[in-house]
């Protein structure tokens, strides 16, 4: 039975059982439905088998080794991923202004840290995709268990993961992409290559672009090593039972054909601000929306947007700002915007 339809089974049984609210004494009322659902371990329905199910499928629909639910978003998955394929002591190459949960993940490893630089697009003041050859240069000199690739960047920049991939494999490392930010990349063609086939280990936050709820996100493992092992070291043993539904109910969304429509209206809805736009518009992934005026710097135009027009961006540089869409972008939304940045320089 999937998760969330096992949820939804009320129990005839008498609770002598965490969680103690016994899905019915609400503390926090706004969060009633929250309470009902929020069943523990222990329930006589069996959750785990249910989300080892779920997990099991979101496997097949992925078409990975392993897919795990995650309930403490990508920096869990990134830690997990590391502690899956390393031992103590070995070289793990991270870039240097890489999340701060790349470096926690190999400190906690017990493993060293090999930085690697990534060069900055000097006219939109974001970073490139993570050169090959730099890569290269580190594998070919430098002992290294495992690589970490942010891709996409923060701004939506996509690495060449096949190449890396190919780099990785010739010098036996493990390849971790952080796909954090390419959580809708796996289902729709208009957007970038997803890592999730290629890497060894992909990790993606749903919460981020797919329209998952804070902070849900996946790892996916196409190695033989099993990363639940990992995960249970530093995963609570209750885990919250209506945030892992919601995963599942999130890729059921994606992968389906109402998935599809609501993603395709937003699709054309951006190309349409992007094409309409009188200032310049970067987008190597459409839902990241990189904004340049020939007349405001990157702060400038992020206060103008805010202060005049009501509009918080997700990143400001010295250039540029960036305005973050997702699945859950409506085209209310979207008019507004379009109608504004027709009007900047
Ligand atoms: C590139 C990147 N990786 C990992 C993370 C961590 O993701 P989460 O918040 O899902 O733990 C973030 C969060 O901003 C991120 O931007």
């Amino acid at each position: 039975m999937s998760l969330v339809k096992l949820l939804k089974r009320k129990t005839t049984k008498s609770l002598f059982t965490t969680p103690s609210h016994s899905g019915r004494f609400f503390i926090f009322s706004k969060f009633r439905q929250f309470y009902k659902y929020d069943i523990s371990e222990t329930d006589c329905y069996n959750p785990q088998d249910a989300l080892k199910k779920a997990e099991e499928k979101a496997s097949k629909i992925y078409g990975t080794k392993q897919t795990l639910f995650l309930t403490n978003g990508s920096s869990s998955g990134v830690i997990c991923a590391v502690l899956s394929c390393t031992t103590k002591g070995d070289n793990v190459l991270i870039w240097n202004n890489s999340h701060p949960c790349h470096k926690n993940a190999v400190e906690l490893a017990g493993c060293n840290p090999v930085f690697y630089n990534v060069d900055i697009d000097k006219k939109w003041g974001i970073t490139n995709a993570v050169n090959p050859d730099i890569i290269e240069g580190y594998l070919k000199t430098n002992k290294i268990k495992a690589v970490i690739v942010t891709s996409p960047s923060y701004e939506g920049v996509v690495s060449d993961i096949n190449s890396i991939k190919k780099l990785c494999k010739k010098y036996g490392a493990y390849l971790i992409v952080d796909e954090a930010h390419g959580a809708l990349y796996p289902f729709f063609d208009e957007l970038p290559e997803s890592a999730v086939k290629v890497a060894d280990f992909t990790i993606q936050s749903l919460h981020k672009t797919a329209g998952g709820l804070n902070p849900t996100a996946l790892i996916h493992n196409n190695t033989d090593i099993d990363a639940r092992v990992y995960l249970a070291k530093i995963n609570t043993t209750s885990p919250s039972y209506p945030l892992l539904a919601s995963i599942e109910a999130n890729i059921n969304f994606l992968n389906s054909a109402r998935g599809k429509k609501i993603f395709n209206k937003l699709y054309l809805n951006l190309l349409d601000v992007k094409n309409s736009a009188t200032c310049e518009i970067f987008a190597p992934d459409i839902t990241k929306l990189n904004i340049k005026s020939s007349v405001y710097s990157g702060d400038e135009l992020s206060e103008l947007l805010y202060e005049k027009y009501n509009i918080e961006d997700e990143k400001t540089n010295r250039v540029s700002t960036m305005l973050l869409c997702g699945i859950g972008t409506d085209s209310c939304k979207l008019k507004r915007l379009k109608k504004v940045l027709s009007s900047i320089k």
